[in-house]
């Protein structure tokens, strides 16, 4: 099966998860992009979505799905989304299309994260796939020099302007052995909006397709 083969058989496997839930969460990514094609098909059951992006609205949108706002929708049920790289502990980075921050932010107030990927984001140790941290563009460089720091090599995504219009920076060769703390290190630094490390908030259940096979845990 190619890539994209298992991105699309992951998503379909998401569907099982959205049975009579109202409101879903929708990350971003190619992945997902999967997923709306199949929320598409069901669109008559589903009240509304609510976005982890301008790229995913626009998708919803010319879907003809209706997308809410956060604010008017209290905690959602469900939120499905893709990875970047997932352990064993459903801990992952994330960020790899520049929407950590909303990512994050409807993790937080979703009771059930649903997290699916092809079979090539697990890793036992995070910090392969580089680190992406939003930040506030005139703290860019500060926050590179702190995470020198913190053993890594930070790289300017240049041409990248988030949704919240920020910037980003990608960490290359961190091994984040300890992801909560690593985690809430980089939280203290100011100047970053976000990082792409989802520990404290980790994923509740992992699709991951191997193959023929969907793996569960
Ligand atoms: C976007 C993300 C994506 O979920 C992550 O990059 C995986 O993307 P894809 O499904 O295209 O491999 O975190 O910010």
């Amino acid at each position: 099966m190619t890539q994209d083969e298992l991105k699309q058989k992951v998503a379909q496997a998401a569907l099982q998860y959205i049975k009579d839930v109202p409101v879903i969460g929708v990350g971003t990514g190619s992945t997902v992009k999967y997923f709306i094609n199949y929320l598409a098909d069901m669109k008559a059951d589903i009240e509304g979505t609510v976005s982890s992006s301008e790229a995913t609205t626009m998708l919803l949108k010319q879907a003809g799905i209706p997308v809410l706002d956060l604010n008017s929708v209290g905690t959602i049920e469900v939120y499905v989304d893709g990875a970047d790289e997932i352990t064993p502990h459903k801990q992952l980075i994330k960020g790899g299309g520049a929407a950590l921050t909303r990512e994050k932010i409807i993790a937080a107030a979703s009771r059930k994260f649903v997290c699916i990927a092809d079979g090539s984001k697990r890793v036992d140790v995070l910090g392969k796939f580089p680190l992406p941290i939003e930040v506030i563009p005139m703290a860019r460089s500060y926050v590179a020099r702190e995470m020198v720091k913190l053993g890594g090599q930070p790289v300017w995504r240049e041409n990248c302007i988030t949704d919240n219009g920020n910037q980003i920076i990608d960490v290359h060769n961190l091994s984040i052995l300890d992801p909560i703390k690593m985690e809430q290190a980089i939280n203290n630094i100011t100047g970053v909006v976000a990082v792409g490390i989802f520990a404290m908030r980790p994923a509740d259940i992992c699709l991951v397709s191997d193959g023929e096979n969907i793996v569960t845990f």
